[in-house]
Formats: C-alpha cells, sequence, structure tokens
C-alpha cells in the first residue's frame, strides 16, 4: 500500500509572504502527523524562498515519523543535511528562476557531483532517494550510482489530460516496474491531486507518494469557514 509524505514547503510559502511567524510549518507537521502523514517532507532550497534552516532543526526535533528533506546536490546543502540528519534526503535538481521543481534531477548528466553527495549522505547514515524522471536512463543510473529509493517524477502525467494521460501512466508503470527489479524503494510525486492521484497509488510496489501543493490548497479551503467564524465571534 501507498504511503504519504506531506509537503509542508507552500505553509512556509504562506508565512514568508509577511516574513511573520505564521503559519508555522512546524505546527502543519503535527497536525499532518495527526492527519495519519506517514513522512514529512520539506525542500530546503537555496533561494531559501519558503522552508527556513530554523524550520529544518525543529522539525528534526519534532516530527515523529519519517523526516525527508529534499536538497540540491550543492556541496553547501548536502553539508546542512549531513548536519540535521534527516531520515531520507532526496536530491532534486534546483533553478532559482523555477516556480517549482520542473523536472527530474539529470543524474546521467550529474553522474560525478550525485555520486559525491550521495556517498557524504550515505556516510552520515541518511538513505538517499533520488527524484527522476520515469525514463530507464535514469533508473539504470541511479541503480549504478547505489541510491536506495527513486521518486519517479509524476509531473508530466499529472499535467496531461485524457489518452496522453494514459500513455504517462504506463510510462511510470514501466519505470516502477523497473525500479522494483532493481530492488529499490519506489517512491512518486510532483503535481499529484486528489483527482488524479488513485492509479498513481495503485501502482505496483508504490511506496511513498509525496504529495504539498493540493493538501495545502485544499486545507486553506476546507479551514475557510471555520477562520472566519473565529474572528467573526471576537469582533461581535
Ligand atoms: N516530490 C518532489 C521531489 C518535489 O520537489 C515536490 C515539490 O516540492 C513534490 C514531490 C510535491 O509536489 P506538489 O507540491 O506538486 O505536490
Amino acid at each position: 500500500m501507498a504511503t504519504l509524505g506531506v509537503n509542508i514547503d507552500h505553509v512556509a510559502t504562506i508565512r514568508q509572504a509577511r516574513r511573520t511567524v505564521e503559519p508555522d510549518p512546524v505546527w502543519a507537521a503535527a497536525l499532518a502527523e495527526l492527519g495519519g502523514a506517514d513522512a514529512i517532507t520539506v525542500h530546503l532550497r537555496e533561494d531559501r524562498r519558503h522552508i527556513q534552516d530554523r524550520d529544518l532543526e525543529v522539525l528534526r526535533r519534532t516530527v515523529q515519523v519519517k523526516l525527508n528533506l529534499e536538497c540540491a546536490i550543492a556541496p553547501a546543502m548536502v553539508e546542512i543535511a549531513c548536519r540535521v540528519k534527516p531520515d531520507q534526503v532526496t536530491l532534486v535538481p534546483e533553478k532559482r528562476e523555477e516556480i517549482t521543481t520542473e523536472g527530474g534531477l539529470d543524474v546521467v548528466a550529474h553522474k560525478a557531483a550525485t555520486a559525491e553527495a550521495i556517498k557524504r549522505l550515505q556516510a552520515a547514515g541518511i538513505v538517499v532517494s533520488l527524484f527522476i524522471d520515469p525514463c530507464p536512463r535514469q533508473i539504470d543510473a541511479a541503480v549504478e550510482l547505489g541510491a536506495q529509493a527513486a521518486e519517479l517524477h509524476t509531473g508530466e502525467y499529472a499535467n496531461a489530460t485524457g489518452e496522453p494521460q494514459h500513455a504517462k501512466l504506463v510510462e511510470l508503470s514501466r519505470a516502477s516496474a523497473m525500479v522494483r527489479q532493481a530492488k529499490l524503494e519506489l517512491n512518486a510525486g510532483h503535481g499529484l491531486t486528489y483527482r488524479n492521484v488513485v492509479p498513481v497509488a495503485r501502482l505496483e510496489g508504490m511506496g511513498e507518494l509525496n504529495i504539498g501543493h493540493s493538501i495545502v490548497a485544499r486545507a486553506v479551503l476546507v479551514g475557510f469557514s471555520q477562520a472566519v467564524r473565529e474572528m467573526k465571534q471576537l469582533i461581535g
């Protein structure tokens, strides 16, 4: 059965819009755990646009389920990960101008740098997952590099509809089989929503699904009426 890694980056995005203290992603992590999250995922970006170093440090001390840190292969980021010691690091590509992670990490093109990052993280006792496109070359390289897990990028599946979306699901299914045959943990994520998640969750051997934007978006709306009622009561 698939497990759920709740990505709380966008709770921090709302906080950073005002550079204030709320909403605190640490509170969101606790509520996600109460809701049954199997893992808490955060991306400490090099530009610190949402999650801050303080968040990661407090989360390391408070999260009781698995803590999964998404980070770039840059040595400075790997150093932070080795010091804070999340349970798992998912290595992702990072470009400053992107709105969100736009594709998988090209572990073929960045083989040497990825190998170095994996070596340092594993030496610190951290499980390494590689966020890669669902393509055979990338999976072969992930296996060769000795990662313990692969997170398949579901963005193209999520952005498609109709027949093209079905084709992307078939591609994910083939890639999943390759990952399982190589005895790597099978994870997936990016762009998954309440409408498109089920076929991905049903792929054989699916492990952790990392989902952020859709859950935060729904949380804002399902909590909106209550938040307004509470303010109304205060001023009435
Ligand atoms: N997995 C990885 C590796 C990501 O970079 C992200 C986005 O930070 C996600 C999953 C979650 O994507 P979304 O916010 O679209 O659910």
